[in-house]
């Protein structure tokens, strides 16, 4: 039961990718690295300290690093004998340092003598020398490299030095420092190759056709390194990174909390167990353009890797040597939902990187994935690295970046939602005002990263992919200005028309900073002749009232001319409309319905959430309010079929947090029909299924009534399977709502946990 109580909403935000900051990133290459950051914010808000974070396409890694630092416990699943023994040696220790540095001074003394040789020798000499150490021969690249065999991917040298470190490495007694010295090693082997090429890109200086072209391509000039000089850089990288994971694994020790596999993921639950894993954040591997196991041969020959013939024929990809189809690309990944969906526990989350151009490739996983029985919940666009973007105006470009899909394990199947079909330009419209709205301006990345995933659940992405629609910014152009600080704003002609549920005082603000943003400095007569007319729909405010909201986020150096107070940007809906004095404890003369939702109006908005009414109820309650409770004018929910909307509108009342997502739904039973007001929450809980984990659908009665309540509950159709209401729905007494409203609203530490302790669940079990 507990479990089911777990609360998460699903990330709704991108965040900031800081690649090369993390102190793993350099340790080795790998292809297509996740930001560690943003894996981090992922694997934090949805697991809890000793919770079990699998990625069963876990590359080099970054997953159960992040995991493990974050106390959490990584089992990390990878084909590819390569990633995994990354993702091993990265993750390893603490490491005695110092021990480290002795192995490598072993072997240094041991390899420099031959090394100098070698650098001094004569052509002739490297030509003719028989080379005695052990090196890969005869093993074949991919069919699209530039070179016949792995040997021919590095100069006569190069080769005679490697094989040479390599073997000497061989020689160091201590396993975990001939692992890590040989972790180096391979690190390397890519720079100390042919196909690197000198790339003022870089921050590095260089680069190698592995990693940029994706092929064993040979450049026409490339960058002959040297592979002893290489080497002492890579091992002093991995030092100071051995360095920084003992600090911050402190006196933990990473035995059992890391388990890696090097086995395919269409069958972790022959090897995990079922119902056990806590959370599940991947980056699978995307279609044609990465194969894996080709591009791994060289270091899995140098490392001595046995790959066998099932092991590609096992790898998720499209093309590679093995010429996979699309549809064995589609079919294995289905195959590995259906896995992910066996070893994860009910109600945990999968997070799943999304990462190619073929946007239609986002529908198939969102049906393997759905059909393997998980949930889909959202959609958010994460870049992978920073860069700006201002040059990007089709929408689908935001794919050369990634999205992160959310899913959940839900314990019914949820029917596919009948949606309202509207139109794309309304959907780029809408989001657009609500991001500006909510970042008090806000810039072409912030909109177009928002846009994207509604286009996608709305299914329009084709469609704006190939009409003319795909210039969004002209689109934008037509509704909203395009400021010299860079960032989109309301027009002001379009002010009055902005979104219906936004408190009056808010859009004085936002009016406010949004003119000063762009004028930079006004005079109090221009402002409030500028804002005026803009309200003209609304409340009427006064020139006092002006001045109040000027002085919060202005200031004047002479008492005429006003600028924005310098600083963050104002967060708009956390933060504003709340800030005037209320009296809560004057209830004004209403039917006792109306006055039990006047109550939750006040509790809601002293909780800084947007609380909406019931329509039915929402006329007698706006007038008696006083006028600085601003209640939502409308449900600010998209995309829900008109059945739907018609039933959530109905609810009594509905907190929304940022006038966006609903946090609390109360219906009050005297007057409603028991199984109407869950069939209202039921409604809501398509939408938004995190609302029923914490059970914060509400139904208000007198305590008298509750054992008949549940009684009229365990026999209705939404108790058990598939709905399970009885474990959504909380009761809160009248009595206790009666007694307490007074106490709540002048509690200096009153938040959102102070109502859910007045809650109860209905105890089916006792009725039984
Ligand atoms: C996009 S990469 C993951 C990169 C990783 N996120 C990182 O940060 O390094 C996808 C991985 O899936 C692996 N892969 C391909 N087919 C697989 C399969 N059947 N089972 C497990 N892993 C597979 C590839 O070897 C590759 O390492």
């Amino acid at each position: 039961m507990k479990e089911l109580i777990e609360k998460y909403d699903p990330i709704t935000t991108y965040f900031p990718p800081l690649k090369a900051q993390q102190w793993h990133y350099k340790v080795h290459p790998y292809f297509t690295k996740q930001p560690g950051n943003v894996v981090a914010k992922y694997i934090e808000h949805y697991t809890r300290k000793g919770d079990i974070v699998l990625d069963p396409f876990c590359g080099s890694g970054v997953t159960a690093i992040e995991a493990l630092r974050l106390g959490r416990k990584a089992i990390a699943v990878d084909l590819s004998p390569l990633a995994t023994y990354i993702t091993e040696q990265t993750c390893i220790g603490p490491i005695d340092v110092d021990e480290f540095q002795e192995a490598f001074n072993r072997l240094e003394k041991r390899v420099l003598p031959f090394i100098e040789k070698i650098r001094k020798a004569s052509k002739e000499y490297i030509k003719e020398y028989k080379i005695k150490d052990w090196y890969p021969q005869g093993v074949s690249l991919p069919k699209n490299a530039d070179c016949e065999l792995v040997e021919d991917l590095f100069y006569r040298p190069q080769l005679i030095i490697l094989a040479h470190i390599l073997a000497n490495i061989e020689k160091e007694e201590h396993k975990r420092y001939r692992e890590l010295l040989k972790f180096a090693f391979s690190g390397i082997l890519h720079r100390a190759s042919k196909t690197y090429f000198k790339d003022s890109k870089d921050a590095g200086g260089g680069n190698s056709g592995i990693f940029t072209k994706f092929r064993y391509w040979v450049p026409k000039r490339p960058d002959k390194r040297d592979p002893w000089e290489l080497f002492k850089i890579r091992f002093r990288i991995i030092r100071s990174a051995k360095n920084k994971w003992n600090d911050i694994l402190g006196d933990r020790c990473i035995g059992k909390d890391l388990v890696v596999k090097t086995k395919s993921a269409t069958q972790l639950s022959n090897y995990i167990e079922e119902n056990s894993v806590d959370y599940i954040f991947t980056d699978p591997p995307y279609g044609a353009h990465i194969a894996y196991l080709d591009l791994s041969i060289m270091w899995h020959a140098w490392l001595k890797m046995r790959v066998t013939k099932k092991t590609f024929e096992d790898e998720i990809i499209e093309g590679g040597d093995y010429e996979h189809t699309i549809d064995h690309y589609k079919d294995l990944l289905t195959v590995s939902f259906l896995e992910m969906y066996k070893v994860l526990k009910l109600d945990k989350w999968l997070s799943l990187v999304y990462f190619h151009k073929d946007h239609k490739l986002w529908f198939t996983i969102i049906d393997a994935a759905k059909a393997a029985g998980f949930e889909y919940v959202n959609t958010v666009a994460q870049p992978l690295s920073k860069q700006t973007f201002h040059k990007i105006k089709n929408p689908l470009k935001v794919l050369g970046e990634s999205l992160i899909v959310n899913f959940r394990k839900s314990r019914r199947v949820f029917p596919a939602i009948e949606r309202e079909a509207v139109p794309a330009i309304k959907i780029i419209y809408n989001v657009a005002e609500r991001e500006i709205y909510s970042k008090g301006g806000a810039t072409s990345e912030d909109i177009m990263r928002a846009i994207v995933p509604e286009l996608f659940e709305a299914n329009l992405i084709d469609k704006v992919a190939l009409t003319n629609m795909n210039d969004i910014f002209d689109l934008l152009v037509t509704e909203f200005d395009h400021g010299i600080d860079d960032r989109w704003h309301i027009k002001p002609e379009k002010m009055d028309k902005l979104g219906n549920y936004i408190p009056v005082k808010d859009r004085i603000k936002y009016y406010l900073i949004s003119i000063l943003r762009r004028e930079k400095q006004l005079d109090l007569d221009k402002i409030v002749t500028i804002i005026l007319p803009l309200l003209i729909n609304g409340h009427e405010p006064t020139q006092k009232e002006i001045l109040e909201i000027l002085n919060e986020v202005a200031f004047s150096k002479d008492g005429s001319k006003w600028e924005l107070k310098p600083g963050k940007p104002v967060v708009f809906q956390q933060e504003l409309g709340f800030n005037n004095e209320v009296d809560y404890n004057v209830i004004p003369d209403l039917s006792a319905h109306n006055r039990t939702i006047y109550k939750l109006v006040m509790l809601g908005r002293r909780l800084r959430f947007y609380p909406y009414v019931g329509k039915m109820e929402y006329p007698e309650i706006s007038e008696k309010l006083p006028k600085e409770v601003a209640i939502l004018q409308g449900l600010p929910i998209n995309n829900i079929d008109e059945v739907q909307r018609s039933r959530i509108e109905q609810i009594d009342c509905i907190w929304f947090f940022e006038g966006r997502i609903p946090e609390f739904a109360f219906e009050v039973e005297e007057t409603t029909n028991f199984l109407t007001a869950l069939e209202r929450f039921y409604s809501l809980l398509e939408r938004f299924p995190s609302i029923g984990t914490q059970r914060r659908l509400v139904i208000i009665t007198p305590r008298s009534r509750k054992r008949k309540l549940t009684q009229e509950l365990l026999k209705s159709s939404y108790a058990g399977h598939p709905m399970y209401m009885e474990r959504k729905i909380s009761y809160l007494y009248v009595e206790d709502l009666e007694a307490e409203y007074p106490k709540l609203v002048s509690d200096s530490e009153f938040s959102s946990n102070s109502i859910d302790r007045l809650l109860s669940p209905p105890e089916t079990l006792e009725i039984r």
